[in-house]
C-alpha cells in the first residue's frame, strides 16, 4: 500500500485528492493546524464521506520542526503540498503571512523531505496567477512570468524553489502550474462560489444582490476533481517535471455568472450590483492555458466542461441552503 502525506488536506483540493488517493489504495495522511474550532476542520472531508478515512497530524507550514517529525513519522512514498494561503485579495492585507506560508512554507516542507526521506516524490502545488500580466496569448510551461499580487510573487518562490531543489539535490519534485478549478467545495471567497452560494440563497428569497468587482477578468476554469488527477499523474512519472494544467477555455466572470442565473431561471442583471471594494490593486485580466504538454505526456484531459459545474455548484448550493434551516 502506497503511502500519501498531504498539506492543505482540510481544503478543496485536499478533500478530492484524498478522495482519489483511496480510491486507488492508498493510505492518505494529512497535515492540519492547530485551531480553537476543533471538529469543523474537515468539513470538505466529510462532504465526500471519507473524513474517517484518512489520518490527520498536527502540524504547521510555518513551523519546520513540525514537518520534520511528521515526515519522519509517516514516511510518505509522495508528498503533495497544497498548503498556502490561497486567497489572492488577502494577500495584499497579510502580504507577510502569505510570503511565510505560500512561499517559505515550501521550502520548509523540502527541507523535511531532504532531510527525512529524500527518496520521496514531491508536488508542488503552482498557480496561473503567476502569469498575471500575461506575455504570450496562451501560456505554456515556457512562458515568462509577471505576477501580479504578493500571493503570486510567492508562488513564483514556492515555484522555483521546487525547482531548485530538483536540480541541486536531485529530488523528485514536480509542480503542477494550475489553472483555477472550482467545485461545491470551493472556498465562499472565491468568485465561483460567491456566484452560486448567492444564486440560490436569490432563488430561495433570502437575498437580493449580489456584489461583485471586475466581472470583465476572464479566467480559465475547470473542476477541481479532474485537476487533482493531474496532480496524481504527475508523480507517477519516471521523471519530474512542470505542467500547466488547464482547460484552454477562457471565460469571463460575467459570462460565468450569468450561467448560474440561467440555470434558476433568474436574470443576473436583476441581482448584480459593481462594488469598487472587490475591486483588487492589482488585476489579472485574462488568463488562457495551454494544456498540451499534460495532453501528451500525462494522458490527462479536463472532463467537465464550465456550464457543467457551475450547474453543480448551484445545485449543491441550493441543498445547503435548504439543510441549513434558514427556510423554514
Ligand atoms: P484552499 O481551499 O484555500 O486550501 C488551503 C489549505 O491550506 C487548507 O487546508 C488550509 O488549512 C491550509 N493551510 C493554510 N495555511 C496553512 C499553514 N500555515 N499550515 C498548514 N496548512 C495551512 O486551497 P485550494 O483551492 O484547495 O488550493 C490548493 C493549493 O493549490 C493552494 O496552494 C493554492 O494556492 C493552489 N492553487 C489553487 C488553485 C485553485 O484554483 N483552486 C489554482 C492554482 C493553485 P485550513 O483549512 O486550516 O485553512
Ligand atoms: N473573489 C472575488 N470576489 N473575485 C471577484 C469578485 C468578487 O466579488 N468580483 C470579480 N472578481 C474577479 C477577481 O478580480 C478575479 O479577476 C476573478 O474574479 C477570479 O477571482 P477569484 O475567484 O478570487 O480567483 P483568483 O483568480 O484571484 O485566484 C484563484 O485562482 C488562482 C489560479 O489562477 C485562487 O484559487 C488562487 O489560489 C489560484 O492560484
Amino acid at each position: 500500500m502506497k503511502r500519501a502525506l498531504i498539506t492543505g488536506i482540510t481544503g478543496q483540493d485536499g478533500a478530492y485528492l484524498s478522495q482519489l488517493l483511496l480510491s486507488k489504495g492508498y493510505e492518505v495522511i494529512g497535515i492540519i493546524r492547530r485551531s480553537s474550532h476543533r471538529g469543523v476542520e474537515d468539513h470538505r472531508l466529510r462532504w465526500l464521506g471519507i473524513a474517517d478515512r484518512v489520518t490527520l497530524i498536527d502540524g504547521d507550514l510555518a513551523d519546520l520542526s513540525s514537518l520534520v517529525r511528521v515526515v519522519k513519522d509517516v514516511r510518505p512514498d509522495e508528498i503533495y503540498n497544497l498548503a498556502a494561503q490561497s486567497f489572492v485579495a488577502s494577500s495584499w492585507r497579510q502580504p507577510v503571512l502569505t510570503g511565510n506560508i505560500t512561499a517559505i512554507g515550501v521550502t520548509n516542507v523540502l527541507e523535511a523531505m531532504r532531510a527525512e526521506a529524500p527518496n520521496m516524490r514531491f508536488y508542488q502545488a503552482s498557480s496561473s496567477e503567476m502569469f498575471g500580466k500575461i506575455q504570450e496569448p496562451a501560456q505554456s510551461e515556457t512562458t515568462p512570468f509577471y505576477p501580479r499580487s504578493p500571493y503570486a510573487v510567492a508562488k513564483l518562490y514556492g515555484h522555483w524553489i521546487t525547482v531548485n531543489y530538483r536540480e541541486s539535490f536531485g529530488l523528485h519534485a514536480s509542480s503542477g502550474i494550475l489553472f483555477n478549478h472550482e467545485s461545491p467545495l470551493r472556498g465562499i471567497e472565491f468568485v465561483t462560489r460567491k456566484v452560486t452560494d448567492s444564486v440560490a440563497r436569490i432563488k430561495l428569497g433570502l437575498q437580493q444582490e449580489l456584489r461583485l468587482g471586475n466581472i470583465d477578468a476572464k479566467r480559465d476554469w475547470g473542476h477541481a476533481r479532474d485537476y487533482v488527477e493531474a496532480m496524481w499523474l504527475m508523480l507517477q512519472q519516471d521523471q519530474p517535471d512542470d505542467y500547466v494544467i488547464a482547460t484552454g477555455v477562457s471565460t469571463t466572470v460575467r459570462d460565468m455568472c450569468r450561467i448560474a442565473f440561467e440555470h434558476v431561471g433568474l436574470e443576473m442583471n436583476d441581482h448584480v450590483v459593481i462594488d469598487p471594494a472587490f475591486y483588487r490593486p492589482a488585476e489579472v485580466d485574462v488568463l488562457l492555458g495551454n494544456p498540451a504538454k499534460a495532453r501528451a505526456k500525462l494522458g490527462w484531459a479536463p472532463k467537465t466542461t464550465l456550464k457543467e459545474m457551475i450547474v453543480e455548484m448551484v445545485e449543491a448550493d441550493l441543498k445547503r441552503v435548504h439543510a441549513s434551516g434558514l427556510l423554514s
